[in-house]
Parts: C-alpha cells; structure tokens; sequence
C-alpha cells in the first residue's frame, strides 16, 4: 500500500515536472510574432522595428502580461475558447503554453 502510494506521487511530480519543460517561452515568442502581432503590440522594446504592426485597439501583450488578474490559468481559457473579436486561434495545447510562458517571461 505505501510503495503504491509512493509511486504514485513520483509519477505525478514527473507529470509536473515535463508539463514545465514543454513549456518554451521562446518557441511561445515565435508563435506571438506570428498569430498575435497583427493585433498586439508585441513589447515597448520593439517599437522601431517594422515587424511591428500590432494596434492601439487592443491590449499589449506586455500590458496582458503585467496584468495580475491575467495569470496563467486566466490565459489559457482565454486561448482555448473563441473570443470575438479575437479570432480562434486554433492553438495547440503545448502552443498554449509556450505562448503562456512567454508572456511570464515578459512579465518579470
Ligand atoms: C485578429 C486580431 C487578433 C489576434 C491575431 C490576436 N488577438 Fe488577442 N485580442 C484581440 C482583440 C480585439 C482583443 C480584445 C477583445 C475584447 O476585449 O473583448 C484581444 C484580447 C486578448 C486578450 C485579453 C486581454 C484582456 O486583458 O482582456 C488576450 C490575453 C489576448 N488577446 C491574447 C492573444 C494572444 C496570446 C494572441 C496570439 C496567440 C492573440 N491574442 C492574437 C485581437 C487579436
């Protein structure tokens, strides 16, 4: 009974652990740089680059990332749920979270 148990947190703290791994915020940078800047204004850092071409009439990303009331778990139904005028973006789960990981890069 106790080993069972033992096992039983050990796998669970791997499962952990490989969900932080696959999180990769520079893959989540790419994907921003893709899917998101079209609308967002990506960082303050940026402004002078051409790749630039996020609007006024939505959040910054840096803005949503600073946003505590915007923390991980509010990002992620935020990204998996269609939000109009926000088209679906159709991410992956692990794109999610590269996505999610990259914004609490950002943040700090
Ligand atoms: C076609 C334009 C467009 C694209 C592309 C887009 N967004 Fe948005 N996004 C919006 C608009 C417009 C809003 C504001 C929606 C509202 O307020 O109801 C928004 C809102 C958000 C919010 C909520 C902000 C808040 O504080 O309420 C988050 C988070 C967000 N977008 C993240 C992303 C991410 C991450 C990507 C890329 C994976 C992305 N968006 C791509 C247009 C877009």
């Amino acid at each position: 009974m106790k080993t069972g148990l033992c096992a039983g947190v050990l796998m669970a703290l791997f499962a952990v652990v490989d969900v932080t791994q696959a999180a990769d915020a520079e893959a989540g940078r790419s994907i921003a740089d893709r899917w998101c800047a079209a609308c967002h204004v990506i960082s303050d850092g940026n402004a002078d680059s051409p790749a630039v071409r996020g609007t006024d009439a939505v959040p910054t990303l840096a803005s949503i990332a600073r946003d505590p009331n915007r923390g991980p778990n509010w990002l992620r139904q935020w990204l998996v749920a269609p939000h109009p005028p926000m088209p679906d973006l159709n991410l992956s789960r692990s794109e999610t979270d590269d996505v999610i990981a990259y914004l609490q890069r950002m943040a700090r």
